[in-house]
Formats: structure tokens, sequence, C-alpha cells
């Protein structure tokens, strides 16, 4: 969703500031603006359309502050009040032109305080929530920057992370956040404040998060930090871990492509020094669980969303096969709203690669609230949900930029699996079973390594099915989450329509809509529940679809008859969502590259969603 950037420092502003929003480019927009303060002047320059646009619009500028300006602001707006065009885009000035704001999330009584302004004469042009924002902080502005920001939010409901700059206080950017993050990098001689690590990495590595309701002043004499009532707040400089180069392509046409490739790497970081072989569990210390708390829990509720979702799924599998314990996912939307019935021994586990996506959030808080024992399972540290849950496990996976999310899943449900397994080592799951899915668990970055060596045979396969206009993906068991994922990697990528089903659940209606042009991709793998799956697929078959089997090596028999094959190794039922997840992530992308689409970020998504 939406990026803010801000400088404040001895460099050129408006080049920092441009780099930082290509850098969080990944995250979705539709359109994109900077500000500078030079001396005592605020010029903006902004444009709908991408990073490259605004570029040479700065490059163009007849303006001072863009050439020399050592402070100012940037954003990349996706649209949620107004089309994007230039005047919806941020940064946003007042009526006077004297102050700037840019601003992530929703503003949610806009309409309200947009009211009261114009019975002041203050008249917003813009559609935005954001707009209105600003006109109020210059209309509670009475010499102090710091205090008419409080003062305006604290007549606002909704969620913001924001950044103000006022030509009445040249070096001076004030920051606060409620509900969308804000990470400050403290540089030498100059600060960064990102709502992503992405953009403050390139100039440093130590930053602050802020909490909600966290202000901070950023001057040449440091940052403070306050809470809305000015009272001193104080949050620790942590060293964020990511490597620079992880958040560039490479030698890779595409982010995805790079990060599919990346999975036997990310899979071993996301267990590495996680698997105790001779006791036959995992240690996930992040857990924070002894023998005993493992023990006390008497359900697992999962909640994330989309493929977070999908990895979710395969953990509630896991945790009642091999623990024997009750478990539910849920979508995070429907769990926040929907009054869940909470016990105290039930264990939530928010799952999401952001750690930032708004209804996981909420479902967070919400599991809280009702006194359930929470733990995020996340891949940005420092992320909210992280912070907020306070125990869990990261995936170590690295930057994922791509929008759609492929190494986040397989080290998702890698991290699934080592948790039920820690879970069920206290219950009934014997040790030399434990040992053994320890071996299986171990091997996955090598079972990835062997389906990426089938990137030319997916792809010949992808090629033949890239101009379908609907595809259906069929599995069961452990391979239903696949199947639905593997339908909305293709979905969300190529524009194709394509759903993922039960496979039993085909002939309750979706089989009316199969004819000669829609392919069906049936999960075969040697797994129980193989053969019923295929009398599912040969029933497709029958109604003249076209089926691509995806089976085990040493079980192509299985494909006989069918139009296409891609094969898998062969593993155990719990273990098979990995490879062949990756199978189905390399389909939908060679499908999407012949259809010309734009994979990395595909129209209308945004990489996270911290909006509900
Ligand atoms: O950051 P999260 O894992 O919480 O994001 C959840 C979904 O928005 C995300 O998985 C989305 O479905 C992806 N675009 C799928 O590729």
């Amino acid at each position: 969703m939406c990026g803010i950037v801000g400088y404040f420092g001895k460099r050129k502003a408006a080049e920092i500031l441009v780099d930082g929003l290509r850098r969080m480019e990944y995250r979705g927009y539709d359109s994109a603006g900077v500000a500078c303060l030079f001396d005592t002047r605020i010029d903006v320059v902004k444009t709908p359309g991408k990073i490259k646009d605004l570029r040479a619009r700065v490059d163009a500028a007849d303006s001072v502050a863009m050439r020399e300006a050592v402070q100012g602001i940037g954003h990349t707006r996706w649209a949620t009040h107004g089309p994007p065009n230039e005047i919806n885009a941020h940064p946003h000035l007042d009526a006077s032109g004297r102050f700037a704001l840019v601003h992530n999330g929703i503003i949610e009584n806009y309409k309200e305080i947009k009211s009261g302004l114009a019975q002041h004469g203050i008249q917003c042009v813009s559609d935005t929530d954001t707009e209105v924002l600003v006109q109020l902080v210059a209309y509670c502005y009475q010499g102090s920057l710091e205090r008419a920001v409080s003062e305006a939010l604290k007549k606002v409901k909704g969620t913001y992370g924001i950044v103000v700059m006022s030509d009445h206080e040249p070096g001076k950017l004030v920051t606060a956040r409620c509900g969308s993050p804000i990470v400050i990098g403290i540089g030498k001689d100059e600060t960064i404040i990102a709502s992503d690590a992405s953009a403050i990495i390139p100039h440093t590595r130590d930053a602050v998060y802020l909490e909600d309701y966290d202000m901070a002043v950023v001057t040449s004499g440091g940052v403070e930090m306050f809470d809305l009532q000015h009272a001193p707040v104080n949050r620790e400089v942590t060293a964020m871990d990511w490597d620079e180069d992880a958040a560039e392509k490479g030698e890779y046409a595409h982010f995805m492509l790079k990060e599919m490739f990346e999975q036997p790497d990310a899979i071993r970081n996301a267990i590495r020094g996680r698997l105790d072989f001779e006791m036959g569990t995992a240690i996930l210390s992040g857990l924070d669980f002894s023998p005993r708390d493992a023990a006390m829990i008497s359900r697992v509720l999962v909640v994330g969303c989309g493929t977070s979702m999908h990895a979710g799924m395969v953990g509630e599998y896991a945790f009642e096969e091999l623990a024997g314990i009750p478990s539910e996912v849920e979508q995070a939307a429907e769990f926040r709203y929907r009054n869940p019935i909470i016990t105290p021994t039930d264990l939530v586990l928010a799952i999401s690669q952001s750690g930032e996506t708004a209804d996981t959030l909420a479902a967070v808080r919400e599991a809280k609230h009702k006194g359930a024992v929470v733990a995020g399972i996340c891949n940005v540290v420092g992320s909210t949900i992280a912070r907020e849950t306070g125990r869990g496990v990261y995936l170590h996976a690295g930057p994922e930029i791509g929008v759609a999310s492929t190494k986040a899943f397989t080290c998702q449900v890698a991290v699934m699996l080592m948790m039920a397994l820690k879970v069920a080592r206290t219950r009934r799951l014997a040790r030399h079973d434990g040992e053994e899915l320890c071996r299986w668990i171990d091997r996955l970055p090598e079972l990835a390594e062997a389906v990426l060596r089938q990137n030319d045979a997916i792809k010949a396969v992808a090629k033949k099915y890239a101009r379908c206009d609907n595809a259906f993906f069929i599995g069961r068991g452990y391979l239903f989450p696949v199947a639905l994922e593997g339908a909305l990697k293709l979905k969300e990528i190529s524009y194709i329509h394509a759903e993922g089903y039960h496979a039993a659940e085909l002939k309750h209606g979706p089989i009316a809509l199969l004819e000669e042009k829609t392919p069906v991709v049936a999960l075969l793998n040697n797994v129980p529940g193989k053969d019923k799956t295929l009398g599912n697929a040969e029933e497709c078959k029958a109604r003249k679809a076209p089926v691509i089997a995806v089976v085990s090596a040493g079980d192509e028999g299985v494909a006989d008859g069918f139009d296409d094959v891609i094969v898998v190794p062969d593993c155990p039922a719990c273990i098979a969502p990995v490879p062949t997840a990756i199978a189905l992530q390399l389909l939908a992308y060679h499908v999407a590259a012949e259809r010309g689409c734009e994979i990395d970020q595909p129209r209308n998504l945004a990489k996270s969603v911290t909006v509900e």
C-alpha cells in the first residue's frame, strides 16, 4: 500500500526521497510525489503513474527546493479516496501552502472534519481524507508544529502514519503513527523516516520503530519522541539486519522469479538451528513455551489473510494430525468482527509476511483482549504484529518484494510444521516419529531445489495454457490449501480467473463450468487421498477439460491419459505442500510472463494491506 519517506540531513533531499520511493515501489501504488523545503519555501512535484515519471518531473522542475533542499517528504499513493490523479497524490498542502503532509492509513471522520473546516472558510481541493488532515494541522497551528499535529490528531478517528513539515519551522519534521508503521532511521548527521525499512537500509541500519500514538520531532539536534499529550516516550534503537542486495532484482527478470529461486536458502534460514534431531522436536525460543505451557494448549486458532492464511491451513492439518489438538484457521477480518469465543488455553497464531496486515493485526488485538496466548509468525523483523504479539517465530526468509508471496509461503509452512512438531512432542508424537519429521523438514531445501530444476518443463506447460480464461486447481488433505494457493498465485499475476477447490467439492457446482478450454490442475501427489482425487480428475477429463496432473516422482503412471504432467519429489503428505506450491508458483509465473503481465506489481494489488 502507500509508502512514506521523509528526509532531514545534509544531502540533497529530492534524490534520497525519490530513491526511497523507488525502493518501496513493490508495495503497490498508482501515483507519487515529493515536497522539499528550502529556505522558507515548499515546492511540490506529483504525478499519477510510476516513480520514473516522478523522477523525470523532479529533474525537469524549475525549483531550487528540488535541487538544493536538505529536507523533504515523499509518498507513493494507493488510491482509496478519489482516483489516482495529480491532485489526489500526496504530499498535500494546506490552503496557505505553508504546511505539507504525507499520510498512510484512513481518516474515517474526514467528512465531519471537512465540513467543520468549511465553516471556517477552509476549502479542500482534492477528494482525499489526507488533505483534511493537513488543513486541520494548519488550522491548529499556534507557533509549534508538533503541538498543532498532536491537536489535529486528537480530533481524528482512523489510522495514520504521517510526516509533516512547515515553512514556519524549517529544519523540522514531525512524524506520528496510529495503525500504519513508521520507522525512523538514525544516520550520521541525517534522519530518514519511512513506512518501510527498505527505504532506510541504504543509509543506516539503526532504526527506531514508533508505536501507536507516538510522535517524533526530527531536527538537527536529533530525534525526540512523545505521546500525543507531549509526555516523553523512550523507544529503543534496534539494528536492522536486512542486506541491501536482497532488495535488488540482480540477474532475474522479476523479484518474483528471484524469490522463487531463493526458496532453498530461505527455507534453510527458516529452519537453521531449530531442529533437535536427538529429541525429535523443534527449538523455537521466540515462542517462549516450556513443554508444560505447550501441553496446556487446548486449541490452536490461526488467523491471517491471503497466502498467509493458506499456509495457516497447512498448519491446521499439522496441529491436528501430529499433536492431536483441535485447530482452526480463520480469515483475520472475519475473526476480528464475529466476536470469537476464546478461552485462556487457546493459542492464537497470527501469520503474516509483512507483519502489518490491518485485519491480522486487529485479530491479534481482539485475541489478546479476550485473554488468549497469542504468538506471531512474521517475516519482517520489528513489524507491528511481531512487536504486539511479543512472542513468536520469525521466518528469516529475507525481504519479499514481489507482490505475489512465494518464499514467505514455503517458509511459513516450514515454521508451522516445526511449531506443530514442538507441541506434538509434548503430547502423542513419539520421539522416533519426531526424529523422522525433523529429517523431512531438514530436507525441504533439497526438495525445493528439485522442483526448481523442473523450471523449463513447467514453463513449457505454462506456454500451452497461457491463453485460457479460466482455470481450476483441485486437491485434498494437505494439498487442499495448496490448490487454493495455486489458484491465488495464478489469478493475481496473470489475471486469469482461477479457482481452488477441494477435489470433492467440484461436483457440487463448479464442475458445471468445465469445458475444453478450462484446464484443471489436479494435485495427485502420492499421499493419502490420491486415489480419490484421481477419480475427480477423471471426471474433469470426461467433461473435456484438459488436466494438468501434478504427480510424485516414481509415480508418473498416475498421469497416464491426462494432458500434461508436472513431477514433484515424493515425500510425506505434511511435507508435500512445499514442493507442490513451488511447482504452482512457477506455473503461474510463466503463464503471467507469457501473457506479458506486470508480474511484480500486479494491477490493483498492494504488497502490504494496511487498511481493512
Ligand atoms: O503480509 P501478509 O502475509 O499479512 O499479507 C497477506 C496477504 O495480503 C498476502 O499474502 C497476499 O494474499 C499476497 N499478495 C498473495 O500473494
